[in-house]
């Protein structure tokens, strides 16, 4: 089974060599897990959405939950997926344009309190955007 998941967290002290060493991370092992997807960054928030086989996706979640360079990891959606969204991307990154979300609005838990087609909304917009790899 397939599944898609997306969670979002607080960077720890955000920078670009702190998003660089995660995006090397992702893009040197998400390929041979059969894992693509999208990282939205902003100073406040990530916004991760991976896809690919159901345990793979779980084990890279349970490693990520644990890793230091963000805190308040929060999952927001957990469901199987027919079809991927970024088939061509080992982890597409994008620096917020794309998110609707206000960092105040971050703050007061929009993202929680958002509806499953609302969080997905900025990364349909992204993987049409994006196409190739
Ligand atoms: C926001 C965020 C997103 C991450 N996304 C991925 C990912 O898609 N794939 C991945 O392998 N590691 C990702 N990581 C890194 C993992 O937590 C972990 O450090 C890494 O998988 C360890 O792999 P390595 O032993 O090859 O360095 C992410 C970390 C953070 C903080």
């Amino acid at each position: 089974m397939e599944k898609r998941l997306i969670y979002r967290s607080q960077p720890f002290g955000f920078d670009t060599a702190m998003l660089a060493g995660i995006l090397s991370a992702a893009r040197r092992n998400n390929p041979r897990l059969g894992i693509t997807g999208a990282l939205i960054c902003r100073h406040d928030i990530y916004l991760q959405l991976i896809e690919g086989p159901a345990e793979a996706i779980d084990a890279l979640y349970a490693r990520i939950v644990e890793d230091d360079r963000h805190f308040d990891v929060r999952l927001l959606l957990s469901e199987e997926a027919s079809g991927r969204m970024f088939p061509n991307w080992a982890m597409l990154d994008d620096t917020a344009p794309s998110l609707f979300w206000s960092a105040q609005d971050v703050a007061a838990g929009a993202l929680e309190a958002a509806s499953p087609n609302a969080l997905l909304a900025p990364f349909i917009k992204l993987s049409v955007a994006n196409p190739g790899g």
